[in-house]
């Protein structure tokens, strides 16, 4: 007999849970469904995100952060430390513990919120006809396999199956040698020499955690700019910052064969001049991006669109062409983000219960957790540029905020946009301390079409970074007040 649900949310990460929650808030009867294990072979929902993604690289990056500090800065504040050392095995048992408190968390809220969690991999089956079985309103059979053997039937169906990392071609994660995010998260001891593929938001933020370590790093990125996708102005001040750090880019280049031996692992390239090179590393981390995951999913079975990447084909309200089947997060179109997913959750839950879920594509913050931090929302100089639209820019450093200084990290700057005319925010770009948390009152401003005289007149608390927002606002009326 198989168990019926209102809703069946296949994947446990940022979109699938939150999805589940909202829709069982909203008196949908719920079952959520994925298949992630912990150490132990137990349920470890929340995805890539909570298990080797956003936060087990957040705890790696403070960890290797107060190293960093008391290595280099401690002596500033006149606090002498000796013998500082790293132990790289308690530092990742700390990680570990921080994901496993987070997947508990999960588990919890599913029973605060009567959601149904069924640990195993759920693939499709087969449509369902409305009366086909005794009491069913038509809808979707859903097998699920692994620890939990059961066969389910949801009315509706949301797919938040995430995505898996992209390999190099020809060269396989071994997560020994060549290693995904999932490894680059469980290397044993600092290697001397570490080499990334890719200088994205992964090759920045790895390459920072066994740089501060102690690792020699060599990132080989394939696009002539460095972080493309930032406003330039802030990605060069970066660049700045992680050139001063050690932290070694090459651009433009060719990556070519890849060899592992007992020795690591060598890399044949070609620098941006076309002239050969050779990289020998330790370990190698491979950050070329993701790719959707819809392995085992069976969408052949109820004829799901899938596109030529693999992502699931949905419209702008996340609607798949199936009747009643819906896919959120890195398994369709948009920025793979964990607060992107969660949002397209939350709609779709709404939109099932006939509410009118939204998800503002403009106001999706992007965040590099690297020192200095980058932080951005809405368009940069050069997207504005390209759409005709003409705009103010003011920017204030954060060398001219007490805080900072007082911080003693004083580093990058805020940057605002706003239209000439309307003067409405644009775009808001942050690289310095906390930009990650700054960059929040930058998205509620733009997601109220704020105008940068509405940031300029309003009280920011003295000392705090973010009088530097206010600051940029001042400044694009030219009218900063501590610069
Ligand atoms: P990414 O898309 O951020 O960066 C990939 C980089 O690799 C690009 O700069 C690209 O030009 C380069 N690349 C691609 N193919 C290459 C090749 N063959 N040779 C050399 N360079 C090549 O992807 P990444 O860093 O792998 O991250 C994956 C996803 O995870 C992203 O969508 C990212 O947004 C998300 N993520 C988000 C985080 C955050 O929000 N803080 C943290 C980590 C990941």
């Amino acid at each position: 007999m198989s168990k019926q649900f209102d809703v069946i949310v296949i994947g446990g990460g940022p979109g699938g849970y939150i999805a589940a929650i909202r829709a069982a808030q909203l008196g949908k009867n719920v079952a959520c469904v994925d298949e992630w294990k912990n150490a132990k072979g137990g349920p470890a929902p929340g995805g890539t995100c909570t298990n080797v993604g956003c936060i087990p690289s957040k705890a790696l990056l403070q960890s290797s952060e107060h190293f960093e500090q008391a290595n280099h800065h401690f002596a500033d504040h006149g606090i002498t430390v000796k013998g500082v050392s790293m132990d790289v095995a308690k530092m990742v048992a700390r990680k570990d513990k921080v994901v496993t408190q987070n997947n508990e968390g999960i588990l919890y809220l599913f029973k605060k919120n009567k959601v149904s969690f069924f640990h195993g991999r759920a693939s499709f089956v087969k449509p369902i006809a409305p009366g086909a079985s005794s009491g069913v309103q038509g809808g979707y059979e859903i097998k699920v396999t692994g620890a939990a053997e059961e066969t389910l039937v949801g009315q509706q169906i949301i797919v938040a199956t995430g995505s898996n990392a992209r390999a190099l071609p020809g060269a396989p994660f071994d997560e020994l040698n060549i290693l995904s995010n999932d490894g680059a998260l469980r290397i044993g001891a600092v290697p001397k020499k570490l080499g990334l593929i890719g200088s994205g938001v992964i090759g920045l933020e790895m390459g920072s955690v066994w740089r501060r370590l102690g690792a020699e790093v060599t990132i080989l990125e394939g696009l002539p700019t460095f972080l493309g996708a930032v406003d330039e102005q802030i990605a060069k001040e970066a660049k700045k910052a992680f050139d001063k750090q050690g932290l070694k880019v090459e651009l433009g280049v060719k990556v070519g064969e890849v060899k592992t031996s007992k020795k690591g692992v060598s890399v044949a390239w070609t620098n941006a001049k076309g002239e050969a090179q050779a990289l020998e590393v330790d370990k190698l981390i491979v950050s070329i991006g993701r790719v959707p995951n819809t392995v085992g999913l069976n969408a052949e079975a109820v004829g799901l669109q899938l596109d030529e990447r693999g992502a699931i084909v949905v419209d702008g309200d996340c609607r798949t062409n199936l009747p009643g089947v819906w896919a959120v997060g890195d398994v369709v179109r948009g920025p793979m983000l964990a607060h992107k997913a969660e949002e397209e959750g939350v709609a779709v839950a709404e939109r099932m219960a006939g509410q009118h879920g939204h998800v503002n594509f403009n106001t999706i913050p992007w965040v590099i957790y690297t020192s200095p931090e980058i932080a951005w929302v809405g368009r940069t100089e050069q997207q504005l540029k390209a759409d005709g639209v003409t705009y103010k820019a003011g920017t204030f450093p954060f060398l001219a905020n007490g805080r900072a200084r007082a911080l003693g990290d004083t580093t990058g700057m805020v940057k605002m946009l706003a239209d000439a005319k309307t003067d409405e925010i644009l775009g808001v770009h942050i690289v310095g301390p906390m930009a990650s948390e700054l960059i929040a009152e930058c998205v509620l401003a733009m997601e109220f079409r704020a105008s940068s005289e509405d940031i300029a007149r309003v009280c920011h608390a003295h000392p705090s970074l973010s009088e530097s927002t206010k600051e940029a606002a001042l400044a694009v009326d030219k009218r900063t007040l501590n610069f």
